[in-house]
């Protein structure tokens, strides 16, 4: 059976602390908890707007949690430094091990699609400048379903976006919170755990499996 492969985008392929030398020039040291902050902050956002029922899409989370990030470290960004940040979010970095595994990959039968909270313009984008576009068929965005993950939409519409069910449709994610998402609607699940200190939730679900960089993906999935 052939293998459908969902790969989160942000966090996964895509290193959101891809901005810290820009903050870095802005604000100094404190540009590494400035980017976590902000991070956090547009998940929160993401939760949040999902169990409200208030979907704005994910551009707006992130705008909107730059802002309250510099306030709340009291900093008041000029225009045009608000600006650089949130265009910066169409160039960031990809990991140093995705082009390695990703190739590996193609040598495979499996199908290989982007997943994301991000629409699919904006997700199309950033793999595009980032040179990985090519690897992936049509973005699968959540954006169709008007919430994010992990609600259980976001999953079953991977799957019927991809014609796949939970047998053969995998989510690969470095996001604990994606991976218990979609191991809850019993899709396989590999965890990209390229941090040791990072820690999976104790709760009652578990990935399929647990890979510590994209390079050794098709010794999990590969057929
Ligand atoms: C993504 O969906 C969760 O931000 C992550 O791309």
């Amino acid at each position: 059976m052939k293998q459908v492969l969902g790969f989160d985008v942000y966090g996964t392929l895509i290193d959101t602390h891809g901005v810290i030398d820009l903050l870095e020039a802005m604000i100094g040291h404190s540009a590494t908890r400035f980017s976590i902050a902000w991070r956090e902050k547009q998940l929160e956002y993401t939760f949040r707007r999902g169990l409200m029922g208030c979907y704005r899409d994910f551009s707006v989370c992130t705008r909107d949690a730059l802002e309250h990030t510099a306030q709340s470290l009291g900093y008041s960004l000029t225009e045009n430094q608000f600006q650089i940040l949130i265009n910066s979010y169409q160039n960031l970095p990809i990991f140093p091990d995705v082009v390695s595994g990703l190739e590996k990959l193609t040598k495979t039968n499996c199908e290989m699609y982007a997943f994301s909270n991000g629409q699919r313009e904006a997700v199309d984008l950033v793999l595009e400048n980032a040179g990985i576009r090519k690897f992936f068929g049509e973005t699968v965005s959540v954006d169709d379903v008007k919430t994010f993950k992990p609600s259980p939409k976001t999953y079953r519409y991977f799957m019927e976006f991809t014609k796949s069910n939970p047998e053969n449709a995998w989510l690969i994610s470095s996001n604990g919170f994606d991976i218990i998402g979609a191991a809850a609607m019993n899709m396989n699940t590999l965890w990209v755990r390229r941090n040791k200190q990072v820690v999976l939730d104790t709760w009652e679900y578990e990935p399929t499996d647990v890979i510590d960089s994209l390079d050794h993906i098709v010794e999990y999935i590969g057929v």
